[in-house]
C-alpha cells in the first residue's frame, strides 16, 4: 500500500517536534493506522536556517501554498501560524481534496465559516485538536464525549504564556518582563506575544470553544477583552494578601433569551478552588452541561510536546477516517447560521430587575 504522505507547513515550536515524531516513530505510527507516513514536503520561510532535524533541503520549499497544492502530498499540516498565507494554504489544500490538520486557533476564529464551508464542499476534514488547550483533548470532549449535552457554562484558562506569566509573578517574585522572556524561550508564546498578553489568543480559542459548546458563530471582535498587559505586580500581590490568584479567564455564559454572556479578562480566582490551582503554562477547561453537570479537563496548554500531541492525535484520526465522521456529525461554523445575540452581565442584571 502508498505511505501517506504529509505536507507540513511550518518547522517551527511545534511543527519540528511533529516532524521529529513522525520520522521517530513511523513504525509505530503503521501498526496504528495501517500504513507507513512519511513527511513528503515541508514548508518553511528560511530553508538555509539551521535547524535540529536533517531534514534533506529538496524536501523544503518557500511556498507553502504550492506544497499545500501538491499533487504527492496526501494530508497537509498547517503549523505556520498566522491568517496569511496560512488561510490561502488551507483552502487550496481542501480544494485539492486533501485533510487538514492546524493547530491554527486565529485561522479558525477568523475564517472558520470559510475554511469549513470549503472542506465541507470538498467532503474533506479540518482537524484541530492542537488549536485549543495544547495537549488536553478538549475538542474531542466537546465535540464527541460529550457532544449530547446542552452547555450553559464555560470557564476556562486558554493561554499557557498569560498562566505561565502570572503565576510565576505570584509564587517565584519573578517580574512581567522575565517571565514573558522565559515563556518565549520555552516555546509557549505566539510570534507576536502581545497577542498573548493582550488577551486576543484566549478570545481566538474562546470562539472556537463556543462554536462546539453552544454551536454559536462569533468573531472574536465581538467578544471584550482585556489581558493581562495592563496589570501591575501590587494587583497579584494584594490578591494574594486576600486569598486570591489573579487568573486570565475565558467566560461564556448561556442566559437563554436575554443572549450568550462572553468575556475574557483577569479575575480574582479563590486560592484553593480547582482554577486557581492550575499553574504554569497549564490550561483548565470547566464546563457545566446538561445532563452531565460539571467537568473540568487540565493539562499542558502551550508548548512543542503538548501541541505536537494533539497534532498526532488529528493526524492518526485524519488517516484512519475519524476526522472526518466527527466533522460531519458537527457541522461546525454552518453557512447562513444566525449571528447570536450577545448580552452583558448589566443587561442580564437590569432584565431580572424590570422582571421583579
Ligand atoms: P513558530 O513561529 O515557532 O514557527 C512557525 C514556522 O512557520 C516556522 O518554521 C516558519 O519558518 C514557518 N513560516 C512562517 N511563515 C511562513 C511563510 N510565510 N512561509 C513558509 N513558512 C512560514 O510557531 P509555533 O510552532 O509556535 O506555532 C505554530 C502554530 O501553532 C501557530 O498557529 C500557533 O498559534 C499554534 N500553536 C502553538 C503552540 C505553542 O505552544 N507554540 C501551542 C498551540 C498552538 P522558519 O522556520 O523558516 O522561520
Ligand atoms: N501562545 C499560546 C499560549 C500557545 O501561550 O497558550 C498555545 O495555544
Amino acid at each position: 500500500m502508498q505511505p501517506v504522505a504529509i505536507g507540513l507547513l511550518g518547522l517551527g515550536t511545534v511543527g519540528a517536534e511533529v516532524a521529529r515524531l513522525v520520522m521517530d516513530r513511523e513504525g509505530a505510527f503503521a501498526r496504528r493506522v495501517g500504513r507507513w507516513v512519511v513527511l513528503r514536503k515541508v514548508a518553511v520561510r528560511d530553508p538555509h536556517k539551521g535547524r535540529s532535524l536533517d531534514l534533506p533541503i529538496d524536501r523544503l520549499s518557500t511556498d507553502p501554498v504550492e506544497v499545500a497544492g501538491a499533487p504527492e502530498v496526501d494530508v497537509v499540516v498547517e503549523l505556520m501560524g498566522g491568517i496569511e498565507p496560512a488561510r490561502t494554504a488551507v483552502l487550496a489544500a481542501l480544494r485539492a481534496g486533501k485533510d487538514v490538520v492546524t493547530a491554527n486557533k486565529a485561522l479558525l476564529a477568523e475564517h472558520g465559516a470559510e475554511i469549513f464551508d470549503a472542506a465541507r464542499r470538498s467532503g474533506r476534514a479540518v482537524a484541530f485538536e492542537g488549536a485549543v488547550g495544547g495537549g488536553i483533548p478538549i475538542i474531542q470532549s466537546l465535540g464527541v464525549g460529550l457532544a449530547g449535552n446542552r452547555f450553559r457554562f464555560l470557564a476556562a484558562i486558554l493561554n499557557g504564556t498569560c498562566n505561565f506569566i502570572l503565576s510565576n509573578m505570584t509564587r517565584s517574585g519573578l517580574s512581567y518582563d522575565e517571565a514573558l522572556r522565559q515563556a518565549q524561550s520555552l516555546g509557549y508564546a505566539e510570534a507576536d506575544p502581545a497577542l498573548d498578553v493582550d488577551g486576543t489568543d484566549t478570545a481566538h480559542k474562546l470562539a472556537i470553544l463556543v462554536q462546539l459548546a453552544f454551536g454559536a458563530s462569533v468573531t472574536t471582535a465581538l467578544i471584550p477583552r482585556q489581558g493581562i498587559d495592563t496589570l501591575q505586580s501590587a494587583d497579584i500581590q494584594y490578591a494574594a494578601e486576600l486569598g486570591y490568584t489573579v487568573k486570565l479567564l475565558a467566560v461564556a455564559r448561556d442566559h437563554g433569551e436575554a443572549g450568550l454572556e462572553l468575556r475574557v479578562a483577569p479575575r480574582l480566582v479563590r486560592r484553593g478552588s480547582p482554577l486557581a490551582e492550575v499553574t504554569g503554562p497549564d490550561n483548565a477547561i470547566r464546563t457545566v452541561g446538561e445532563p452531565v453537570g460539571a467537568t473540568l479537563i487540565s493539562g499542558q496548554g502551550a508548548g512543542a510536546g503538548p501541541t505536537a500531541s494533539a497534532v498526532i492525535g488529528d493526524l492518526i484520526d485524519v488517516i484512519v477516517g475519524r476526522a472526518a465522521l466527527t466533522a460531519r456529525s458537527l457541522d461546525l461554523w454552518p453557512g447562513g447560521a444566525p449571528e447570536p445575540r450577545l448580552c452583558s452581565p448589566r443587561d442580564v442584571r437590569r432584565r431580572s430587575y424590570l422582571r421583579f
